[in-house]
């Protein structure tokens, strides 16, 4: 028996090609390449293919691969009634696993896990998942939906289905840099799910699903959010310190802040600050960015000796906040970029299969008499 490893802490899991961390120095890589240059130089349809290829695309192979996700950005018929039929109350992420999921009702063959049809299932997702949230906060909202345009890339359609609108050349810029950043991550809670639920051999929609599910969790995903929330509750940059000090002394977690793996800057992170610098003086949001600051300087003073710095989530908030996403999307926004991801780990576990299923120490009781209900 293999020693028991609370929250598997520590445990590999999978042998991959896709994405290195180095948790302590701090380096993040996707196929060899530094975040950093693929933040600089990609695009998410690129990064997207890197992924999925094991190499950058030749200029003919990305301009196939591009339009090929442009033509599958709309959806079928009888899926917008289906939006409308949605409460508007829902939480978005909510909306996302259920409509993803439902995705498969339009596929003749949602089972097939041949990698050739994988692919075209994991393409049709990623350029769904834009239009799907798009059109769901426009009819939450009363507003008509606006059709994706196949003429943009997936960033900027997406801002311009959502607003109505093309946006701004530095916004859309500015998400498909968010995407590249959030596209992989090693074997993190929401792409250890899909490759959970790929090892039993079921479909593609049931481990982007399941992955969603994940990647919802406060401790997850839904940190951005939980940013978001805390830099409103702040009332001004002067009150951020005593609010973290408050907060930990209480015990609470800073959202934004502290990562299983990394125990040095997020390298994520380390781009995501200058992004949300920019964008919050471009967008007149640069308190945002001060109250930021404030966290950090006073969580670096009283936790960085226990490796816990700003995470991905923590400058994602005011990233886009100030490209105009509501705050409900945040999440949502990841599992656009995370889809690339997690879709590469599916083909992956496809790959070199095998069922996942660790064994458990039980620690109950043995030889309980079973009591008659009366009896009881
Ligand atoms: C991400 C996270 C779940 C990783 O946690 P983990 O590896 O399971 O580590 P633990 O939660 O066991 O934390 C270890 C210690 O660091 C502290 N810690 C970790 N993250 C912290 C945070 N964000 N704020 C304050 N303290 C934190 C814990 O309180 C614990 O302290 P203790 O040893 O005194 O009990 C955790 O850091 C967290 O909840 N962060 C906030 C949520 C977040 O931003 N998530 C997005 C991750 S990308």
């Amino acid at each position: 028996m293999a020693e028991y490893s609370k929250g598997l802490e520590g445990v590999i899991a999978a042998d991959t090609k896709l994405s290195f961390i180095d948790g302590e120095k701090g380096v993040l890589e996707y196929i060899g390449i530094p975040i950093g240059q693929l933040a600089e130089h990609s695009t998410f349809e690129e990064t997207v293919f890197l992924l999925w290829n094991g190499k950058l695309p030749s200029k003919g192979e990305l301009a196939d691969f591009t339009a090929k996700i442009r033509s599958l950005y709309a959806l079928p018929d009888g899926f917008i009634d289906r939006i409308r039929a949605i409460p508007p109350s829902a939480e978005p992420m909510h909306v996302m696993r259920t409509l993803i999921s439902m995705l498969s009702f339009y596929d003749a063959t949602p089972n097939d896990i041949k990698p050739a049809s994988v692919r075209d299932k994991a393409l049709n997702m990623l350029a769904k998942a834009p239009t799907i949230l798009a059109a769901f906060h426009r009819i939450r909202r009363g507003m008509p939906v606006i059709a994706p345009d196949t003429s943009l890339g997936l960033s900027e359609n997406f801002l311009t289905m959502l607003n109505g609108q093309r946006p701004k050349p530095t916004m859309a810029k500015a998400l498909d840099v968010c995407l590249v950043l959030h596209t992989d991550h090693g074997l993190n809670n929401s792409t250890f799910t899909a490759r959970v639920i790929t090892s039993t051999q079921s479909d593609v929609y049931s481990a982007i699903t399941g992955a969603i599910g994940s990647l919802r969790g406060p401790s997850h995903g839904g940190a951005n959010e939980g940013v978001m929330h805390m830099l409103n509750e702040i009332a001004s940059v002067a009150a951020a310190e005593k609010f973290i000090q408050n907060k930990l002394e209480k015990k609470d977690k800073i959202m934004g802040f502290g990562h299983r793996i990394y125990k040095a800057y997020d390298p994520r992170a380390t781009h995501l600050k200058v992004l949300a610098k920019a964008l919050a003086e471009e967008t007149g949001n640069i308190d945002l960015y001060d109250k930021s600051i404030a966290i950090e300087q006073v969580m670096l003073r009283e936790k960085a000796a226990k490796g816990i710095y700003p995470n991905v989530d923590f400058y994602s908030a005011t990233t886009y906040h100030c490209i105009g996403l509501p705050l409900d999307l945040f999440t949502p926004m990841f599992v656009v970029g995370r889809i690339g991801g997690w879709s590469a780990h599916v083909l992956e576990q496809l790959g070199d299969n095998r069922l996942f299923r660790p064994d458990v120490n039980y620690v109950g009781p043995h030889n309980v008499n079973y009591t008659p209900i009366d009896k009881r």
